[in-house]
């Protein structure tokens, strides 16, 4: 990475305004079928319209406070930042901070009225949260949210990168608005910018908060990690040598980050890699510089969530009752949603670079189940730092932060 990249003397990668105004190189989309391109085009034209002429994308959930820009950032509610918060670990790790009087909740959302509704069926307090306008496959709409944010002017305390999208039985490649494979867009690239655009505000943050520090967790998987059962079930996470990132994944050339043929359940299990890779090289890169503690965790098979929204009928009856039964691997939504929310506010849960998982049969016999999280080992390619440095710059230049 260029040396040149500091703010403030701040190991981040652009300077703000003009790192919010970077629009990423232009991406021919091609791999798609046409009405899948036009459909892209038409999204990204409309993104850049919005992006020009309208006003900051809504929130709901609280009124904004007007006073909030001026008022001393220490006297303020810690903030933590979810995306994804309108469904399953999200939702349920939103629901958790919320509930516990400690923190204020920044929902991170595509469908903001989903959101708003979700939360209220939950019954998170009033004034305990706000829904914001995110949608990860836009890097336009990426470097939006993060600038509405700061016209918030609110701390931030902790982000976390939790959102993603499943796309197991597709038979061919979706792009995202800037011409990306939809998952790895989505999980990783979206993400990454964000996380990189965040960091100067999580620096920043006062020290009065629950966890003690301001921190950046990156929701991984198991099924990223080849030194699991669950890993090796084909197909097997596996990022080669980064060919089809390098080349821009944008189907003109590749629609995998290995550069072979697309596959929607490798796609997304190799952008579980990237998550933790990142994970790993945020934490390399800036955890001494800047006291933000970076982790990963895997809280569990959440087998009920709407991530399997797009699997067969068959997979979604049966994979509950399996993983219940047999793998035992199965945890709630309530209960990821309390392990996320531990990961993010449990100040015994300091450590950097770690990829927190815990044990369902030690927790329910010798843990307490809030407090059983455990350091997992990850797998050879998710601590190969070589490679996730490979990751980090390929990554800079697609969502166009590299200077
Ligand atoms: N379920 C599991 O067993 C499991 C296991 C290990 C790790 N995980 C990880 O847990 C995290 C949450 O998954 P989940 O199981 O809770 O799935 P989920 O219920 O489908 O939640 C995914 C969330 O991501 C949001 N999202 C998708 N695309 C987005 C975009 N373009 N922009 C903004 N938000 C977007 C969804 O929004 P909408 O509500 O609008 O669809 C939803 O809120 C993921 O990182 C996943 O990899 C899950």
């Amino acid at each position: 990475m260029a040396a040149t990249m500091r703010v403030n003397g701040v190991a981040v990668q652009q300077k703000g305004a003009a790192a919010l105004a970077a629009p990423r190189p232009a991406a021919p989309l091609r791999a798609a079928s046409a009405q899948q391109r036009a459909a892209a085009q038409q999204r990204a034209a409309s993104l850049l319209v919005r992006a020009v002429a309208a006003p900051p994308a809504p929130t709901t959930g609280a009124a904004r406070p007007a006073a909030l820009a001026d008022q001393d950032k220490s006297l303020q509610k810690p903030t933590v930042v979810i995306t994804g918060a309108s469904s399953g670990l999200g939702l349920n790790a939103a629901n958790s901070m919320a509930q516990s009087g400690d923190w204020h909740v920044v929902m991170a959302c595509r469908d903001f009225a989903k959101a708003e509704k979700e939360a209220r069926k939950l019954g998170m307090p009033k004034g305990s949260y706000t829904v914001m306008h995110l949608d990860l496959a836009s890097l336009e709409s990426v470097r939006q949210f993060v600038q509405n944010f700061k016209n918030s002017g609110r701390r931030l305390d902790a982000l976390v990168c939790n959102a993603a999208v499943y796309l197991p039985t597709a038979k061919e490649p979706t792009f995202t608005a800037d011409g990306f494979e939809l998952s790895v867009g989505t999980n990783h690239l979206g993400h990454f910018l964000l996380a990189n655009l965040l960091l100067e505000d999580l620096q920043k943050a006062p020290t009065n908060n629950p966890a003690g520090a301001p921190r950046c967790i990156i929701v991984g998987s198991i099924t990223g990690n080849t030194n699991t059962v669950a890993g090796n079930v084909p197909p097997k996470a596996d990022l080669g040598d980064l060919r089809g990132l390098r080349t821009g994944l944008d189907g003109r050339n590749a629609s995998m980050i290995d550069g072979g043929e697309f596959d929607g359940a490798k796609a997304y299990k190799d952008s579980k890699v990237c998550n933790m890779l990142t994970m790993r090289q945020m934490h390399q890169r800036f955890h001494d510089s800047t006291g933000v503690t970076f982790a990963s965790l895997y809280p569990g098979c959440i087998a009920e969530t709407g991530l399997f929204r797009n699997h067969i009928g068959l997979f979604r009856t049966l994979f509950p009752p399996f993983q219940k039964y047999i793998t035992k691997g199965y945890v709630s939504e309530v209960e990821a949603g309390r392990r996320l929310a531990q990961v993010v506010s449990d100040p015994s849960l300091n450590k950097s670079g770690v990829y927190w998982s815990w044990d369902n049969e030690k927790s329910s016999l010798w843990f307490d189940q809030v407090d059983g999280a455990l350091e997992n080992n990850v797998s050879k390619e998710v601590s190969d730092d070589a490679k996730g440095a490979r990751l980090w710059d390929a990554s800079l230049k697609l969502v166009g932060l590299e200077q």
